[in-house]
């Protein structure tokens, strides 16, 4: 198995560590355009494999496409990262055209690859790698929820003092500070539903923690998040990779599936060897179904925007 990481930047190098120390994949190439950046921290990971104990061959490329040839999985992060006080939705200029470009350049060497979006505004991005490559449906997958989802069950973890692991909770629409909807009503700590120990004001924070979650880390870190984000995108490579069948929030392409078409947002998909493999239906609230709506709308505008660039 094959996997390239494209982008060495925090999120990309992080991703990339994951995946290696896991062993998702015998080769792993991590490509960047910033000259030796992704030759030099493929050597710095090379250089904890004895440590670590993996055996995952990581070969670093500056912009050469060559390099990532056959490859299964692709993870694309490239682009610009956020600043304090910045949205996602203000990359689109920057991150648009890298993408497009990252897409194609892929394509040209790895035409099975199954796509990873991480880069911002993640919703619109999917959405461009879709319309821009034409490629089936079920091999774009924006990582958004899978991503939202784990920062949700951390909110409710401190609430309730418990532990993540046992926490059921999902974030789904928009990977946005306002067009995300963490599934509160539908949080249960190991089957128990989360509402039962929590009141309305602590609930209420939770749902509000979570979706400023990227901007909070952006704000003390003085850019982007790295960790989540890149162990998220490695999450779905290795669900992908071992055929786990995993459930995942993701930003999938929509048919009519949630009553919606022609976009891609977030919802729950079973991800395995062949992409995303399944939409799962989950019935929302009517508050729930009205935040959808408008996630969905807000999500659409940006997306128009790519006409305009
Ligand atoms: C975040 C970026 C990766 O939420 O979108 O941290």
């Amino acid at each position: 198995m094959k996997v390239t990481v494209v982008g060495a930047g925090a999120v990309g190098a992080t991703c990339a560590d994951n995946i290696a120390r896991k062993e998702l994949c015998n080769e792993l190439v991590l490509l960047d355009i910033k000259e030796g950046v992704a030759e030099g921290k493929a050597q710095d990971m090379m250089q904890t494999a004895t440590l670590l104990g993996f055996d995952t061959k990581i070969i670093g490329s500056t912009n050469d496409y060559a390099k990532t040839a056959g490859s299964d999985v692709v993870v694309v992060t490239s682009g610009l990262p956020r600043k304090p006080g910045m949205t996602r939705e203000e990359l689109i200029g920057v991150n648009a055209g890298i993408v497009k470009t990252v897409c194609e350049n892929i394509l040209k060497y790895s035409p099975n690859a199954i796509f990873i979006i991480i880069s911002n505004p993640m919703d619109t991005m999917a959405y461009l790698a879709l319309k821009s490559t034409g490629l089936p449906k079920h091999r774009i997958i924006g990582m958004g929820g899978a991503l939202d989802s784990s920062r949700f069950k951390y909110q409710l973890s401190q609430h309730l003092g418990c532990s993540p692991s046992d926490l059921n909770a999902i974030v789904v629409g928009g990977h946005g500070d306002t067009t995300m909807i963490p599934l509160i009503s539908k949080a249960t700590w190991n089957s128990v539903p989360v509402t039962r120990y929590l009141s309305a004001e602590q609930q209420e924070k939770i749902v509000k923690d979570t979706m400023v979650g990227g901007a909070t880390l952006t704000a003390l870190i003085g850019t982007s998040a790295w960790y989540a984000p890149g162990a998220a995108g490695a999450a779905l490579v290795e669900s992908i990779l071992r055929d786990e069948k995993k459930l995942f929030t993701c930003c999938v392409a929509l048919d009519g599936e949630y009553g919606l078409n022609d976009i891609c947002l977030g919802v729950p998909v079973v991800i395995g060897k062949n992409g995303w493999e399944k939409i799962i239906d989950i019935e929302l609230n009517e508050q729930e179904k009205a935040a959808f709506a408008k996630s969905a709308d807000a999500v659409r505008n940006m997306n128009n925007v790519l006409s305009t660039l």
